[in-house]
């Protein structure tokens, strides 16, 4: 009898090892598969997406197996695409294959179940709201709110940096900058520095950032969400539900004073999506527009631009207060095209020095390294390889931003490389440059980012000279941050001087 269930217990167990097999071997026959190192059943390539700047460490497995391999994050296969051809080829020519998003426990919570632009996959759903998003945005855009709010905020953050005694760490006050903007955005209320309602979104939101890190094992295992929750994500979880409802609030406020006629910021603009739709009677288009996905969009443009502009502003500090000479040609160009006067969007053309030393920093400088993944919505192919229907693929942003076949000597920080023989930016210099992604997911905030970001550091070399603490040598080598795939500078401290 015993000797009966050793042979049952070893059948079974053949079985399961032949299953398993002929489960990871049958795509190897169907499928021309992107190369990659050997991995683990279920844990997959651990060695690798356990490590920090995980973008560096892709950037050199890249050498090894060329710009289109392929890894294992637990038992989900993923394939990092790491040169220009190949990115563009996925995500530009091949149109809306590589443009899904997978789903995860943290991006479920993060996003009321994907009811959001930045993490719901591609599909009719997302494409409407997208587009009402970027019309709202446009609207937005136009008339010089974006300067008036610009101008306010600067000048609130400025005075707190001038009263700094000595050198001090720039990311709080950057984060101010940035989080009040985008506050006054979407809201419309002009807060004080130090408003608690606003000081509480910062904490949330640094709070979720930390406890993500590279992800929480529920990602991998997601039933243990409801069996046995692990405490980072409780954490997460109360963070993302006290966050939203406090935006939840902020949207029935304008729900009751909304008026037509009298469109005050992003949240009026998208209710007044939905009241136009209303006025046509389109049921099936006004059921899209429930107030989770309203609140949803307002979520994303709120969060999703914080850390990626202040990280942008937190390197621009690092590489103009070490490099002293080029802070003075910005000035130079600033003084001689605008002067003391606040500096508007148009600017932008009578700035290309300063604006080309902005493009410089979001590539020399690592802010979103790794973008946010796609996944394949068919069966398709990318540098000759095949990539099944359900495949993650990562986008290495930091590996176009070193490749030595598009820029010279890449860690080094030259504003020159995007200027004609004019000194105007020069649009084909721009191969190989990719910090906002393209294609259909492109980031839906680089029409602000830009502008915005340009106006912020105007503001900033108008009023201070910005150095490095007395004997401390610059240093533009980059730290983990807790979000997946960005650096900030190291232990950056900066020095500011009124100019007279
Ligand atoms: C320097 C600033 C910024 C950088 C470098 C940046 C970069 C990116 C990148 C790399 C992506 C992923 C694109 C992809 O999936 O391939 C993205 C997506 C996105 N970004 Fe930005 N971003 C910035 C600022 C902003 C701002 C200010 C906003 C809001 C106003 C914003 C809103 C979004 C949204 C909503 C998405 C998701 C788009 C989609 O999935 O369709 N971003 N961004």
């Amino acid at each position: 009898m015993l000797g009966l269930s050793i042979v049952n217990a070893q059948t079974v167990l053949v079985a399961f090892v032949v299953g398993l097999l002929v489960y990871y071997m049958r795509k190897w026959f169907l499928y021309r598969l992107p190369p990659g190192p050997w991995s683990f059943p279920l844990v997959g390539n651990y060695e690798v997406y356990s490590k920090p700047l995980l973008h560096r460490v892709l950037l050199k497995l890249s050498k090894k197996y060329g710009p289109v391999f392929r890894l294992s994050f637990g038992h989900v296969p993923f394939v990092i695409l790491n040169n220009y051809e190949v990115v563009m080829e996925a995500i530009v020519k091949k149109k809306a294959d590589f443009a899904g998003r997978p789903s995860s426990t943290t991006f479920s919570l993060l996003s009321e179940g994907y009811k959001d632009i930045a993490l719901a996959t591609y599909s009719p759903m997302w494409q409407y709201h997208r587009r009402i998003a970027t019309k709202a945005l446009r609207n937005y855009l136009q008339g010089d709110l974006l300067e008036k709010l610009t101008q306010d905020n600067m000048t609130k953050v400025m005075n707190m940096m001038a009263a700094e005694k000595g050198p001090f760490e720039p990311k709080s006050h950057l984060d101010n900058i940035v989080f009040y903007q985008l506050y006054t955005l979407c809201f419309g209320e002009k807060k004080d520095i130090g408003d608690p309602e606003v000081e509480f979104l910062i904490r949330e939101k640094d709070l979720v950032n930390k406890t993500m890190e590279n992800g929480i094992r529920e990602d991998l295992l997601p039933f243990l969400k409801d069996v046995y929750p692990s405490k980072r994500y409780t954490i997460i979880k109360k963070a993302v539900d006290k966050a939203f409802d406090f935006l939840y609030r902020k949207l029935e406020e304008h729900k009751e004073t909304f008026d037509a006629n009298n469109i005050r910021d992003l949240t009026d603009h998208l209710l007044m999506a939905r009241s136009e739709v209303e006025r046509t009677g389109d049921e099936e288009s006004l059921q899209k527009l429930t107030d989770t996905y309203l609140l949803q969009t307002i979520s994303d443009i709120f969060f999703a631009g914080v850390d990626t502009t202040r990280i942008t502003l937190e390197w621009f500090l690092c590489f103009i207060s070490g490099l002293p000479e080029i802070q003075a040609k910005c000035q130079k160009e600033i003084e001689q095209n605008i002067g003391r006067r606040c500096p508007s969007i148009a600017d932008r053309q009578s700035l290309p020095y300063t604006e080309a030393c902005i493009y410089e920093t979001m590539r020399a400088g690592v802010i979103a390294a790794l973008g946010l993944p796609h996944l394949t919505i068919c069966d398709t192919n990318v540098g000759g390889y095949d990539v099944p229907k359900g495949t993650v693929v990562l986008i290495n942003h930091y590996a176009l931003h070193q490749d030595t076949n598009y820029w010279k000597d890449p860690e080094k920080f030259n504003p020159l490389r995007y200027l004609d023989e004019n000194g105007k930016m020069d649009p084909k210099k721009l191969d190989s440059w990719l910090p906002f992604s393209a294609g259909r997911r492109v980031c839906l905030g680089e029409s602000v980012a830009k502008p915005e970001i340009l106006m912020m550091c105007v503001h900033l070399l108008q009023r201070f000279h910005i150095s490095l603490p007395e004997g401390v040598k610059p240093n533009f080598v980059g730290e983990h941050r807790n979000v997946f795939g960005t650096e900030s500078p190291a232990d950056l401290e900066i020095v500011v001087t009124e100019r007279s």
